[in-house]
């Protein structure tokens, strides 16, 4: 049994038995990263360093911060900002918008079946985002059994063979028989809207929003960063969470550059010692980095480089 509790416990705990068997790592900055569910997991990871480290644990970790790409923070914000997602970009009428917006009462994932009115929007809404990929609007949509030609090549497979060659593992040091296969997605564990806890999994944390927010008084660096296309978390739940943190505004939104292009929007919160910069990659998806590689590194590039620590030393 397992839960996204003590996937961030045993996060932590390998984090610091492996600093204490790699020791010369010890002094090196570090930033935790995800992506995606992550968003679950990360914040909870990071306030746990930051805590241990303030409880005196040893070894003393040297945190800067953390940086986080599409994230799933809120179950209720960030499924339920897909309406007004699907509003802005035209997936759904003014009408449709305005229509459920009024019969939901503002909610459009947790509802009262009894609400007839508001299940017949959500329905209407269905048939118009249900033919809709996901993880990047403008992608055409793909099914397994019958691949549309648009569709690339699943990556799936590749980093599955990858990951699943016997040298591949000698090398990484993974020890024979611990897992048998090795999936990208665990089906039985992956989460969905709507998924209730199985035996072998608990979603036990709904929301990491406090967790952020008992960051915000840390020395602490937050980069995070959204695909403007990416219906799966929407960027109107994530600018929504992230506005709910009251930190003061240092840099409002404007326009960031790659090659003289506008590449997407960049906005700056700050209070002592604390930063949180937030990115929109223009055109990009979910998978944020495979869609925009040279934007996303540009942005993680950047973000790092402007740190104190390197005129520190
Ligand atoms: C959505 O588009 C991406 C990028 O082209 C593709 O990898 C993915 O399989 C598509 N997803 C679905 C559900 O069709
Ligand atoms: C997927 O997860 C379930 C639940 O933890 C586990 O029983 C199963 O072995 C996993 N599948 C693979 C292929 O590892
Ligand atoms: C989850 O559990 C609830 C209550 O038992 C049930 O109504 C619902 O259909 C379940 N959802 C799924 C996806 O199985």
């Amino acid at each position: 049994m397992s839960s996204d509790s003590l996937v961030s416990l045993h996060s932590y705990q390998f984090l610091m038995k492996w600093l204490v068997e790699n020791p010369k790592f010890l002094n090196n900055p570090l930033y935790i990263t995800g992506i995606s569910y992550m968003g679950i997991v990360v914040p909870v990871v990071t306030l746990e360093v930051y805590k241990g480290n303030e409880r005196g644990n040893k070894p003393q970790v040297n945190i800067k911060g953390y940086s986080i790409v599409s994230p799933l923070t809120d179950r209720f914000i960030d499924f339920n900002s897909r309406l007004e997602f699907q509003h802005r970009l035209a997936l759904i009428s003014d009408e449709i918008y305005e229509s459920t917006k009024q019969t939901c009462h503002g909610n459009y994932v947790y509802t009262d079946p009894s609400n007839t009115l508001c299940s017949n929007d959500l329905e209407r809404v269905d048939e118009c985002t249900s033919g809709i990929n996901y993880s990047n609007v403008l992608e055409p949509l793909c099914d397994d059994i019958n691949p549309a030609p648009a569709c690339p090549a699943a990556t799936k497979i590749v980093l599955d063979s990858w990951a699943n060659d016997k040298d591949v593992q000698k090398a990484l040091h993974v020890r024979e028989g611990t897992i048998e296969i090795w999936e990208k997605t665990n089906e039985t564990i992956h989460y969905t809207l709507g998924k209730n806890d199985s035996a072998s999994y608990s979603y036990d944390i709904f929301s990491t929003i406090d967790h952020h927010k008992q960051l915000t008084t840390r020395n602490c660096q937050v980069l995070i960063i959204s695909g403007d296309h990416d219906m799966t978390f929407p960027y109107v739940g994530t600018e929504q969470w992230i506005a709910s943190l009251n930190v003061p505004l240092e840099s409002p939104w404007k326009p960031w550059l790659v090659d003289s292009q506008v590449s997407g929007y960049k906005m700056k919160y700050a209070k002592q010692g604390y930063t949180l910069t937030y990115v929109t990659i223009k055109g990009a998806g979910h998978a944020v980095a495979l869609n925009r590689p040279k934007e996303a590194s540009a942005i993680v590039d950047g973000w790092l480089a402007s740190h104190a620590y390197l005129s520190d030393s």
